[in-house]
C-alpha cells in the first residue's frame, strides 16, 4: 500500500480519520496529507472542522490531494453508517481508517456520574466499533490498514483515570484480537498508546486531575502531537503493532509488562505521598 517517496509515502491512499480536527488526530492528517494521501476527517464540531481542512489541504504533498470534513458524532452507529457512506462515495473505501475520536473525564472515581462513564465508553470504545464494522466491507475489497487510539492508560490503570482505562484497555483488546481475525483480508491493525501530549483533551483533563494523579504524572514529559504523529507514521512503516511514542512511555511499557508488582508498589507509594503532602 505504500508507493514511492517522490511521491509521497501514501501517495493516493484514502485515510479516514475520526478526530482528525483537533490535537493528534488533526496532525496525524496533516502528516497522511504530507505524505501524499487524500485525507477525510470527521468529529462532531463543524466550526473546528472547518478550520482543520484549511490546515491540512496547507500541509498537502503536491497540492491536489484531496481533503473533506464530515461532521459526526461516532457514538451514533446510524449516524456512522450513513456519513461514512457517504464519505466513501466521494473518496472511494478508505485504505487507512485512523480511529482517534476520543474524549475523558479524570477525576476522583466518586466524581465520575453515570453519564460521563457512559459518554467516555460510547465514544472511545464503541464509537471504534461503530466505524470498524461500517467500513470492513469495503476494507476488505482491498486490504488496508486501521490504527486505534488508546493511551498509556490503555495498559497501565492510573489514579484519577478509571472511565478512560476501562475505554482505553478495552481499546487494546479490541485491537489484539482484530489484528489476528482481520490479516486474512490484507488489513493490518495497530494501536497507538500515546503520553500526555499538548492538545485541548490534555488541557481539559488537567482542570479536574486529582493531585494523587499529578504525583503520578505530573513530571512526565509532555508530547507534541505533530511529534506523535510522526511516531506513528515511522511505527506504521516498521509494521509495529504497540505503536508508543517516547522513551517514558516505552519505559512503562516494559516494566509494566515485566515488574507489575514493582510499578503498583512505586505508585502507590507516590500516591500515599502525595495525599499526605495534600499538594
Ligand atoms: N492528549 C493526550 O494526552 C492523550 C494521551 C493519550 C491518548 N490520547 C487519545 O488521543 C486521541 C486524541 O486526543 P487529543 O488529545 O488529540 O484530543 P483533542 O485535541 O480534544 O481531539 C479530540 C478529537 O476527537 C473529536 N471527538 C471527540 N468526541 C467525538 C465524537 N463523539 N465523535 C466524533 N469526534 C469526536 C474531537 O472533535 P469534536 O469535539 O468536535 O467532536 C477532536 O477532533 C483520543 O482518543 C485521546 O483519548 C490523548
Amino acid at each position: 500500500m505504500k508507493t514511492g517517496a517522490g511521491q509521497g509515502r501514501y501517495a493516493d491512499q484514502n485515510v479516514f480519520i475520526t478526530g482528525g480536527s483537533s490535537g493528534i488526530g488533526l496532525a496525524t492528517a496533516e502528516a497522511f496529507a504530507g505524505e501524499g494521501a487524500h485525507v477525510a476527517i470527521f468529529a462532531r464540531n463543524p466550526g473546528r472542522i472547518e478550520e482543520a481542512v484549511a490546515r491540512i489541504r496547507r500541509a498537502r504533498r503536491r497540492g491536489d490531494e484531496r481533503v473533506a470534513g464530515f461532521p459526526l458524532d461516532v457514538a451514533d452507529p446510524t449516524r456512522v453508517r450513513e456519513v461514512m457512506t457517504q464519505a466513501i462515495r466521494e473518496f472511494g473505501a478508505p485504505h487507512v481508517l485512523v480511529n482517534d475520536a476520543g474524549v475523558t473525564y479524570t477525576d476522583y472515581f466518586e466524581n465520575i456520574t453515570y453519564e460521563q462513564f457512559d459518554e467516555i465508553l460510547h465514544t472511545n470504545l464503541y464509537g471504534m466499533w461503530n466505524t470498524i464494522t461500517t467500513l470492513l466491507p469495503a476494507m476488505k475489497a482491498h486490504g488496508g490498514l486501521i490504527v486505534n487510539v488508546s493511551s498509556i492508560v490503555g495498559f497501565l490503570g492510573v489514579f484519577g483515570y478509571a472511565a478512560y482505562a476501562a475505554s482505553k484497555f478495552g481499546i487494546v483488546g479490541l485491537s489484539e484480537t482484530l489484528r489476528m481475525e482481520l490479516k486474512r483480508y490484507g488489513i493490518r491493525v495497530c494501536v497507538l498508546c500515546p503520553p500526555d501530549t499538548d492538545t485541548p483533551q490534555w488541557h481539559g483533563e488537567n482542570r479536574t486531575k486529582p493531585r494523587e494523579t499529578w504525583a503520578l504524572a505530573g513530571n512526565a514529559k509532555v508530547m507534541k502531537p505533530e511529534a506523535v504523529a510522526q511516531v506513528l507514521l515511522a511505527g506504521i512503516g516498521k509494521g509495529r503493532f504497540m505503536i508508543i511514542p517516547g522513551t517514558e512511555g516505552k519505559f512503562i511499557y516494559i516494566m509494566k509488562r515485566h515488574f507489575p508488582a514493582l510499578v503498583a508498589w512505586i505508585m502507590d507509594r507516590d500516591v500515599r505521598k502525595a495525599a499526605a503532602k495534600g499538594v
